[in-house]
């Protein structure tokens, strides 16, 4: 399986900051927005990441990532320069994804919670289907949505609904066949100028493949498009981060337990790294080792 970081967009809710700096490196409390979906394709066993990114942003992330060796990966940066709508990541993606399955999330999106690590629903994913996760949420006009009759069924999906027709948001991590970037290829552009990800999934329900996968109360989601939300989910990983004296998203402590990387690896990426408090617990996670 192939993972994709969709981490392009114009971020135009962020004024001033999207200006010069992709949304998806602004800090969510201690560490960039991307680490948090960098950290649940790598929990979920994926070692081959695309991260899609605007070119005048490539340098920024790859100042900040580089290849993934640092965490045992392998990262290649795929330019989207115009946000042409989520399924347009598979058509960039297309000569990387070739015959895989695809796990893509999107570069705003955190999830906090052991629910679908530890189910292995990523790992064990390996069908000629489309799997989604949703959430049940509060303003469910912000996102797309998943409409069931009333056997429990999926009849839609519909992309910012404007009625109260379902409160069940389809989050920002998709898993797809091989068969995604010709799917996506045949879709036409909505109304608003983009190639709509419900379109694509649309596809799937309605050849009987769609998979839907239900977050319970043990899991947390977060999308951060306005600094409002940047401040809820920072408050949110400050919280649990000082209370329990663990990180969130901490990519070399995952890579170091997923065995990506040895010790004496990290003990050399700390060699590297200026006094910080990160630098501190990863010494920690060296010394407890
Ligand atoms: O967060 C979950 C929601 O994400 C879903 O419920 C919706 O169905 C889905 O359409 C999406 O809605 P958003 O309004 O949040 O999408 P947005 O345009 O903000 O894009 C999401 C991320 O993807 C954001 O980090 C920017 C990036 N992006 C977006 C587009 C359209 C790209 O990198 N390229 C693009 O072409």
């Amino acid at each position: 399986m192939i993972g994709i970081v969709l981490a392009g967009g114009n971020g135009t809710r962020l004024y001033p900051i999207n200006s010069y700096l992709s949304k998806q490196l602004i800090p969510i409390y201690d560490k960039p927005l991307i680490y948090y979906p960098l950290s649940i394709l790598m929990l979920s066993g994926i070692k081959e990441i695309l991260i899609v990114c605007k070119n005048n942003q490539k340098n920024n992330y790859y100042n900040l990532l580089g290849d993934g060796s640092k965490f045992g990966i392998k990262l290649t940066y795929v330019i989207q320069n115009e946000p042409k709508g989520l399924p347009d990541a598979f058509i960039v993606c297309e000569k990387y994804i070739k015959n895989k399955r695809v796990c893509m999330i999107l570069g705003d999106n955190i999830f906090y919670g052991s629910d679908f690590v530890s189910k292995q629903i990523i790992k064990n994913f390996n069908s000629k289907k489309c799997t989604i996760f949703a959430k049940s949420v509060f303003e469910p006009q912000r996102y797309g949505v998943i409409v069931k009759d009333k056997k429990n069924n999926i009849v839609d999906v519909i992309e910012k609904p404007l009625s109260d027709i379902s409160n069940l948001a389809i989050t920002g991590l998709y898993l797809f066949d091989d068969n995604v970037s010709e799917l996506s290829k045949k879709l036409t552009p909505s109304k608003r100028g983009e190639l709509e990800i419900v379109d694509l999934i649309k596809n799937y329900l309605e050849n009987d493949n769609l998979n839907l996968e239900i977050l319970g109360r043990g899991v947390a989601w977060f999308d951060s498009g306005t600094f409002q939300a940047y401040m809820e989910a920072s408050n949110f990983v400050k919280a649990i981060e000082e209370r329990h004296r663990v990180k969130i998203a901490c990519l070399e402590e995952i890579a170091l337990n997923k065995e990506l990387i040895s010790i004496d690896h990290l003990k050399s990426t700390i060699q590297n790294l200026a006094s910080s408090e990160y630098k501190d617990y990863l010494n920690n996670i060296v010394k407890n080792y």
